[in-house]
């Protein structure tokens, strides 16, 4: 008989999913005569045995679906929500793995799941990993799938906020999403023509920015896109932040440690409101209207690019190839084009941001883009 697989899809929900999912299981009944069960809802589905058996017919028709057939959650084995308080859940995931005769699980998923699948090999399970997000910020791997199309989705926007904005003599500030890389702001923003493009890794000065639309303004151009990622920070925030950081470290007294941190989740919040706050000073500096178009979850939904469909096959199929090789504790990555996979103690804990001195920025920059720097 052959091998008994389990599947999971965890964290965010990404385009192209479900072509993964389809190509992992199609090459693994066809070449490799494995059964497979797909646990629902990320992790809490092999802690609650909650699994679908995945044939030939239900990994059919779902190449060009967005989400996932099965469903998705950022729950984490170790810190599950039971019976109304967080529990850790590994010894019952790992009974469930038993108890189901699995020789390996995989989960698919970005940085957190990464991390999860992780802890789940240390505890001696084989696993292994496909990296999904739309945030492409997976270490050890070029490109995560879904990346591809939430690029797409945002650019389309800032076409379509082009043309709002020279109608109108506005700024049009675009929050893209990306809470630590600022690959998906960074890419659309370039694809999109954005005048001044913020992201994480570029702290802002945002007097420098007001500085370069009015010099637009000067030059006849009374309208401005900002496309900024939500994670990205002024240069104050950052020297707030990262002051605060220094004291919780050093802190050895537990309710000041406590206070400390009461007082950096209070600056998590006021971060969120970041892109308005921006746009309301950018308004006042500029006296140019300015509007605000949060992209949200849009950039996350819908029928998959042809490269994510592409970039997903290829991943799922190597899969179950490395798979039936009993290659696990690993990531199928990318890498120059070839599909590799890559030790999980190479990734987990790891982001993969966008270096200062990467081709896109500096392309950016020689056509005047704005990083607010
Ligand atoms: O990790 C993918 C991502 O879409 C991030 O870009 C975004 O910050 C986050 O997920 C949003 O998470 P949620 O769907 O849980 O609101």
């Amino acid at each position: 008989m052959g091998k008994i697989i389990g599947i999971l899809t965890s964290g965010g929900d990404t385009p192209g999913s479900n072509a993964a999912i389809r190509a992992f299981g199609k090459a693994a009944l066809s070449c490799y005569d494995m059964n497979i069960i797909g646990f629902r809802d990320g992790f809490r589905g092999l802690m609650e045995n909650n699994f679908i058996r995945l044939d030939n017919k239900s990994l059919s028709g779902i190449l060009t679906l967005g989400g996932t057939i099965l469903g998705t959650s950022r729950e984490k084995p170790f810190r599950m929500m039971v019976d109304g308080h967080e529990q850790d859940m590994t010894d019952r995931i790992e009974k469930n793995y038993r108890l189901n005769k699995l020789d390996a699980l995989v989960c698919i998923g970005g940085n957190g799941t990464q991390k999860n699948a992780y802890h789940l090999a240390q505890r001696g399970l084989n696993v292994v990993t496909l990296p999904k997000t739309i945030d492409n910020d997976v270490a050890k791997t070029d490109m995560t799938f879904g990346f591809d199309t939430a690029m797409s989705i945002a650019t389309e926007a800032i076409d379509r906020l082009h043309s709002t904005a020279s109608s109108h003599q506005r700024i049009i500030v675009v929050e893209i999403m990306g809470h630590k890389a600022g690959w998906l702001a960074l890419s659309a923003g370039i694809a999109g023509g954005a005048d001044v493009i913020l992201i994480p890794e570029i702290p802002y000065d945002t007097g420098k920015i007001s500085e370069s639309i009015l010099e637009r303004k000067k030059q006849g151009k009374s309208f401005s896109i900002i496309a900024i990622a939500e994670g990205a920070i002024s240069r104050d925030f950052k020297e707030i932040y990262s002051k605060l950081q220094q004291k919780i470290d050093a802190s050895t007294d537990e309710s000041s440690r406590e206070k400390l941190k009461t007082e950096r989740n209070e600056l998590d919040v006021l971060k969120a409101s970041n892109t308005i706050r921006l746009a309301n000073r950018l308004q006042e500096l500029t006296g140019l209207e300015t509007r605000v178009t949060i992209l949200g979850h849009l950039q996350r939904g819908g029928t998959p690019s042809s490269a994510d469909r592409l970039l997903a096959t290829r991943m799922g199929t190597a899969c179950a190839k490395f798979i039936s090789k009993e290659e696990y504790g690993v990531m199928v990555a990318l890498q120059k084009n070839s599909i590799v996979a890559v030790p999980l103690e190479k990734i987990v804990g790891k982001t993969r941001k966008v270096p200062d001195d990467h081709q896109w920025i500096k392309s950016a920059r020689r056509l005047g883009t704005c990083f607010g720097d």
